[in-house]
């Protein structure tokens, strides 16, 4: 059981208790669900589902298994994983149809691809980022002071807005060239078309049917791709003239990543299609994360302060280690994501027989983990609708059993990401809070709603206002963590 703040005692105030839907009293009969699932499959959970380790059944079609035990998760995500596969839909609608990217490769394919790109989001990388990050965390806010007081903004636009420079800063540090702008654009639009699920999806026929929305913006996607192409191809002639030049961003170790067993270096395709994977994969993603922990600081009059306080405090120190100081600021994100997982659902097909508990697994079963309901199981987690970021700090923080908490999966398939989503959001809301002060904008409803991603139905409409005074040594520290 989690939830007990790391001195043992409850919070001083009531916790809040942020927007969700009921769970039905029982599960919906197809009829229902398939409605349910086109409105928001958040409304698709029943009661048994967060009370149960096991649930059968779901969908009218093929066997299906709700699975949400520990035990259970570890079988299916790391012990069994020759047995189970990323089921087509997953893979289409996370991948965005990038079938060479690592997100939807299989097999050989996938192992030779994880081993080579392992290195680039290994955390003493993902270090090296943080400045980049700090400089799309300060050009943000240097367009809200141009704003004025009491400005408003939709936080979950300015987030995504955020997550796309973070990764342009990253993956491209050198710029994106003339026409940067004409590619941004494009980039947008890009992603719009190729994230849409097509009904042509959900009755798997195959990727050479064209799909309408990708088919409306064709000329967007080829001037996409072609752009992104020039780029690379101007850094590898870089890279192949002078090395010593090369800037040591993503794109270059991507280039340079070698398999450790044959040595052998991508090709073109996966290239660009890990390119595009990374920041399909990885800016809609942290802007949730970082959107619902601004929405659920703002209902939080003790977090608030807490964070702001730790912010004022550690960023007057060395930049080195401030994400590992930042210990509260990291809680909150990991409550945000507990709560509202911005990756909503796991699953995967079986290919062959297998058992989970006392439940038969068949060949062509699909199995479903939801991080949402796994969150906020009943057996798992005290007060689990609770906003209460104590449990994770300090000692409770250790009795959270690792296949109970899952916002970036488990196992070999685990996000590449996580540990460069987490270093930005920290860095990001910290910053941000310890700058600005938000208040929800009266009358704003927030209800989350599941699209690919789970996300505030409406956005998150907020008013912002300049805080009197920045924390002590805050700007220099940012200067020359930006130098
Ligand atoms: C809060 C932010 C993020 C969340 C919640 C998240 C969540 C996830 C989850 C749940 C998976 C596993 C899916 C499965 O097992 O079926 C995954 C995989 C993946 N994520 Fe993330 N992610 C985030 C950020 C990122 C970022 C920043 C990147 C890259 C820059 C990224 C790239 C990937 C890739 C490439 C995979 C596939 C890994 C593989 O199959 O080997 N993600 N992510």
């Amino acid at each position: 059981m989690t939830g007990l703040r790391q001195d043992g005692l409850r919070s001083p105030r009531p916790p809040y208790r942020p927007p969700a839907p009921q769970p039905q009293p029982r599960p919906l009969g197809a009829f229902a669900l398939l409605g349910a699932l086109r409105r928001n499959p958040l409304e698709c959970w029943a009661r048994p589902h967060f009370e149960q380790p096991i649930v059968e059944g779901g969908l009218p079609v093929g066997h299906v298994l709700l699975v949400h035990e520990p035990a259970a998760i570890r079988h299916v995500l790391l012990e069994n994983t020759a047995n189970y596969q990323k089921d087509r839909l997953q893979r289409r609608v996370l991948s965005a149809g990038l079938s060479d990217g690592l997100l939807s490769a299989e097999g050989e394919q996938w192992r030779v691809q994880r081993r080579a790109l392992a290195p680039i989001f290994a955390h003493k990388q993902v270090r090296d980022f943080a400045p980049a990050m700090i400089e799309a965390g300060k050009a943000m806010m240097e367009r809200w002071l141009g704003m004025g007081d009491d400005a408003e903004i939709d936080v979950a636009v300015e987030m995504t807005r955020l997550t796309l420079d973070v990764l342009e800063r990253t993956i491209f540090s050198d710029g994106l060239g003339r026409d940067a702008e004409s590619i941004r654009l494009a980039m947008k639009v890009y992603f719009a078309a190729i994230g849409k699920i097509s009904p042509l999806d959900l009755i798997g026929a195959p990727d050479f049917v064209p799909r309408l929305a990708r088919w409306r913006a064709r000329s967007t996607l080829r001037f996409f791709e072609a752009a992104i192409d020039e780029v690379i191809a101007t850094r590898r002639r870089l890279l192949a003239e002078r090395p010593d030049a090369a800037p040591r961003d993503i794109l270059t170790l991507l280039l340079n990543a070698l398999d450790a067993e044959s040595g052998a270096r991508m090709s073109e395709a996966e290239v660009r299609s890990n390119i595009l994977t990374f920041i399909s994969a990885g800016h809609e993603t942290t802007a949730n994360a970082l959107t619902w922990a601004m929405f659920l600081l703002s209902q939080s009059d003790e977090w608030r302060e807490r964070i702001e306080a730790e912010a004022q405090r550690e960023y007057s120190g060395p930049v080195e280690g401030l994400v590992d100081r930042l210990v509260e600021t990291r809680a909150v994100i990991e409550e945000a994501i507990r709560l509202y997982p911005p990756i909503a659902a796991i699953s995967r097909v079986a290919l062959g027989p297998d058992q989970l508990g006392d439940k038969r697994v068949r060949r062509g079963s699909l199995i479903v983990i939801s991080p949402y309901v796994l969150h906020r199981h009943r057996l798992l987690w005290d007060r689990p609708d609770m906003f209460d970021p104590t449990r994770f700090l300090g000692p409770a923080r250790t009795t959270i059993d690792r296949f109970s908490y899952l916002p970036f999966g488990v196992g070999p398939r685990i996000c590449i990401g996580h540990a460069f989503a987490l270093h930005e959001a920290t860095l990001v809301l910290a910053m941000a809070a310890s700058r600005f002060s938000f208040a929800l904008k009266e009358g704003a409803r927030i209800w989350p709603m599941l699209r690919v991603t789970l996300r505030p139905e409406n956005g998150l409409p907020m008013i912002i206002r300049r805080k009197a005074a920045p924390p002590r040594n805050d700007a220099r520290r940012l200067e020359t963590s930006a130098a």
